[in-house]
């Protein structure tokens, strides 16, 4: 119902290939980066591809799994072309710890766009440099000539499943944690400008980041089992500890830490090369008693109460090892940080109760819808050089209480993907409606790093962000997504979004078909009154009815979408009522 809108879509729609082209900076007042890529972006990159062009999406993923270190860390120098790293021969130890969050989300996707469950069980190499122990020692046995492979006791290079890598990844960060047991926040998180934290910080937001991919993992397992008929694995034998410790050998941080030295040790240098079966069903129930674990621990600890019944939760502790948000009767002492929020909800952690009670917190302090809408923090007045280089910038600008696209973005998803509609659309229309307005946002089309103070758009074109918000106005507000290769219609959108006739429509590519589908509304009801009645393939003056109808939304079959669409456009009315 909104053609600037429509035309604001084509340019984020294209700037995913920029960025991927040119990297994180490119134009003469992109006064970052040297037009590189970093791990982060290289999984996230892959999102968007996933939607747009995915026929090499599946051998970008394993390739990009050749990059993980035995420690669960990952080499943070690419190289060019696909699967290429480089070993950091100065062995500068940077740990960022949300590395190791975003292969699982990629691969979640993939796996929900194409139907490709088989994946989970290819095989991939590891990466190995100096850097040992998750980058606190250096392994002195290791030379730059013996390669970049991890290789096993008798010399041969090892590779194990994606789902060993998987569980390599997100076990050693759970298992890495500070004086709070929570995960600890080391060289920084999604935020690279939480950098002077080494030691004692902790990333809470994180923290509440993995716990959901815990339970994710658990179920994919799951599937993955019933998919291929099988019901053990294979993983390195030294992994097994991890996996199979209980609750008593990991609920304090001391053990935690205890577990995870072990475990690196074991494979500081060469592996045995030896491998171990498990039952899926034991690694599921484990990957959830962890998750529920964390879930409980990090409700308990990490609530602030606000006024008016708002509250939100805490998203770090600094170098100091206090926690870093709080309330304050008045509003200027006040310290939120959207990071931890975002988190909670996409991880699942914050119930529904305390997710209203957090966007109204939000929206009293992080919102300026002039400015773009939801801002990374409140202004701590305090260059606080405990926690990084992000209190240096002055407020507003950057990561320091900008609106940043990124987070923003990741916001809306969150709550879209918790039944929360209004406040997600709020979130990503407040990005639209400035990057829109010249007058302020003063950009090229499309949607900028994060606004200034002012609500100036900055950094054009090479932002995670378009990625994300095309995304979730794809996936989250049309609702068109795969689900386990299967074509899902699960619409939540508003009744704003319907043109004068009710009508709301998007294109996309699924399953190497070319759909275009329409979305019929005529009372212009909201996302609660418009759940799916029917859908229809439209051929000329033909239809024929497909899918199947499931709590409001309807489900395509992938071989459906396979043998019924045809080679050109394919026209898919789907009814609202
Ligand atoms: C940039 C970096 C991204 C980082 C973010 C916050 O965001 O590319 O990796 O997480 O800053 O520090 P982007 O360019 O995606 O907007």
């Amino acid at each position: 119902g909104n053609s600037d809108f429509d035309r604001f879509m084509s340019w984020v729609t294209f700037q995913p290939f920029l960025r991927r082209i040119y990297g994180c900076s490119f134009l003469p007042y992109h006064d970052y980066g040297r037009g590189g890529r970093g791990w982060r972006d290289l999984w996230q990159d892959c999102l968007s591809l996933l939607l747009m062009e995915p026929g090499d999406v599946g051998k970008m993923i394993l390739a990009n799994f050749g990059g993980v270190r035995m420690d669960g860390t990952n080499a943070t120098i690419i190289g060019d072309g696909i699967g290429n790293f480089i070993a950091d021969r100065n062995g500068i130890p940077r740990v960022w710890m949300d590395h190791a969050f975003w292969p699982f989300m990629t691969v979640r996707m993939y796996i929900d766009q194409t139907g490709d469950m088989a994946i989970l069980g290819k095989k991939a190499g590891y990466f190995k440099d100096a850097l040992v122990m998750r980058g606190m020692d250096r392994d002195q046995d290791w030379e730059p000539e013996q390669g970049s492979t991890q290789r096993s006791a008798d010399g041969a290079e090892y590779a194990g499943s994606l789902i060993e890598h998987l569980l390599v990844e997100n076990l050693c960060a759970f298992y890495e944690v500070g004086a709070h047991n929570i995960m600890r926040l080391r060289g920084a998180d999604w935020n690279d400008a939480l950098d002077m934290a080494e030691e004692k910080g902790e990333s809470v937001a994180f923290s509440f980041a993995y716990a959901g991919n815990m339970v994710w993992l658990a179920d994919l397992l799951e599937s993955y089992g019933k998919a291929e008929g099988v019901s053990d694995i294979e993983v390195l034998k030294e992994l097994g500890q991890l996996v199979t410790a209980g609750k008593d050998a990991w609920d304090t941080a001391e053990k935690k830490g205890q577990l995870l030295d072990s475990y690196c040790a074991s494979v500081r240098s060469r592996i045995s090369g030896e491998t171990v079966s498990f039952a899926i069903s034991e690694i599921a129930q484990s990957l959830r008693e962890k998750a529920q674990w964390m879930k409980e621990h990090l409700n308990g600890q990490e609530w602030i109460d606000g006024k008016d019944g708002e509250g939100w939760f805490n998203s770090y502790y600094d170098g100091s090892s206090r926690q870093v948000e709080r309330y304050a009767e008045n509003d200027a002492d006040v310290r939120m940080m959207l990071t931890g929020q975002v988190f909670a909800i996409m991880g699942g952690v914050a119930e529904p109760e305390r997710i209203a009670k957090i966007t109204k917190a939000a929206d009293r302090y992080l919102y300026r819808q002039e400015i773009g809408g939801y801002r990374l923090n409140t202004d701590f007045g305090e260059v606080k050089s405990d926690l990084g280089r992000m209190f240096g910038f002055a407020y507003g600008e950057k990561e320091n209480g900008a609106v940043f696209s990124h987070m923003a973005v990741m916001y809306a998803n969150a709550l879209y993907s918790r039944g929360f509609v209004r406040e997600g659309y709020q979130a990503l229309k407040a990005l639209a409606d400035t990057s829109l307005d010249f007058e302020t946002s003063r950009m090229y089309p499309g949607i900028p790093e994060y606004f200034n103070p002012q609500g100036r758009g900055m950094y054009s074109y090479l932002t995670g962000a378009a990625s994300w918000y095309m995304m979730t106005m794809l996936t989250e507000a049309f609702g068109v997504k795969g689900r386990g290769g299967d074509l899902l219609i699960a619409p939540k959108l508003v009744g704003e979004q319907f043109d004068a006739d009710g009508k709301a429509a998007v294109s996309l590519e699924f399953a190497g078909k070319k759909l275009h589908i329409t979305f019929e509304n005529p009372a212009k009801a909201d996302f609660d009154g418009c759940k799916v009645i029917k859908a229809v393939l439209v051929e000329g003056a033909a239809e024929q009815e497909i899918g199947q109808l499931e709590d409001g939304c309807v489900r395509i079959a992938r071989s459906d979408v396979q043998e019924k669409f045809g080679g050109d456009l394919n026209e898919i009315r789907v009814s609202l009522g």
